[in-house]
């Protein structure tokens, strides 16, 4: 059973769902930051432990090329787009990390040596690097208009939750179009259109569009399972190599909930073109259903 509050958004909603969105403040509870010390455009870069739900993806022997969020001890959310068609034994994630070496570790890598020397999970194979088990691509997902551009990928092995490793919370499927409202929005990727990547976690805030204005600063390919956010007046957008990340907003007690999944964006930064995101909470149900079925 589980029941979130949208402080200063909605009285209250009560959800009797699964328990990924867990009531009671545990250590493993979602979206909660145990380390609160006090490929983005602008915003700022981040440190060790904030978004402890971060994760890195891999192909074999390239580079970081995509972001996703830890869901369950055992699932990442991330966008259809960065996935589909690739094999899981090709696709490697990583967690609980901040600043990430751009490409995997080689076999004379020491194992269990975090490159941030941040705690280590014993049950990733070193490094905090998971294999993949299982992908899941949204079934009506279509690449040429991003619609349903969502993808939760199965993991190798149950991760231990720690410090630097959390899940995040799901936000219910009756939130409200969030318009207005600031969101943050975390990543690796590049810091300006045809920029260069950063191997430290950035984040930035970004203003959500109301969906109308958004269709007509994009064109097309903007649904009511899409999500618009961007910087209006100061350049603050997500770019190449944040896909598949959270978009992420605190809720009741300061859970973070992943509210939207970085799809796409005309170029980067630009205050008339917000980005894109895979609205989660329309899909709230199909990922609770897929971590369920998955286990
Ligand atoms: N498709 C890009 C990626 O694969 C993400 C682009 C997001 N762009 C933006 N301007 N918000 O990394």
């Amino acid at each position: 059973m589980a029941c979130i509050i949208l402080s200063n958004l909605l009285p209250l909603v009560c959800l009797f769902y699964f328990s990924i969105y867990s009531t009671a403040a545990k250590p493993d509870g979602c979206g909660i930051r145990a380390n609160t010390q006090t490929r983005i455009v602008g915003g700022e870069v981040s440190y060790p432990g904030k978004w402890p739900w971060m994760a890195a993806l891999y192909r074999s022997n390239t580079n970081q090329y995509c972001a996703g969020a830890l869901i369950s001890d055992r699932h990442v959310l991330t966008a259809a787009h960065c996935v589909s068609g690739v094999h899981p034994s090709k696709l490697h994630i990583r967690l609980g990390e901040f600043d990430i070496p751009g490409r995997l570790p080689t076999s004379s890598t020491q194992p269990n040596k975090s490159s941030s020397g941040t705690l280590l999970d014993e049950n990733s194979n070193g490094n905090n690097l998971y294999s993949v088990e299982k992908i899941i691509v949204h079934q009506q997902y279509e690449p040429r208009s991003h619609l349903h551009d969502i993808a939760i990928v199965r993991l190798g092995q149950a991760v231990l939750f720690s410090p630097v490793i959390q899940r995040i919370c799901l936000p219910p499927p009756s939130l409200p179009s969030l318009e207005d409202r600031t969101a943050i929005v975390a990543g690796w990727g590049t810091t300006a259109f045809l920029g260069t990547s950063s191997p430290s976690l950035r984040e930035v805030e970004v203003p959500i569009w109301n969906n109308q204005a958004c269709l007509q600063a994009i064109g097309k390919n903007v649904f009511n399972t899409t999500l618009c956010a961007g910087g209006r007046i100061k350049s603050a957008d997500a770019c190449q190599g944040d896909s598949g990340g959270p978009l992420m907003m605190p809720m009741v007690d300061d859970r973070w909930a992943a509210i939207g999944v970085v799809s796409w964006g005309i170029r980067c930064g630009e205050p008339t073109k917000p980005g894109l995101y895979t609205r989660t909470s329309h899909y709230t149900d199909w990922i609770l259903s897929t971590v369920q079925r998955t286990a």
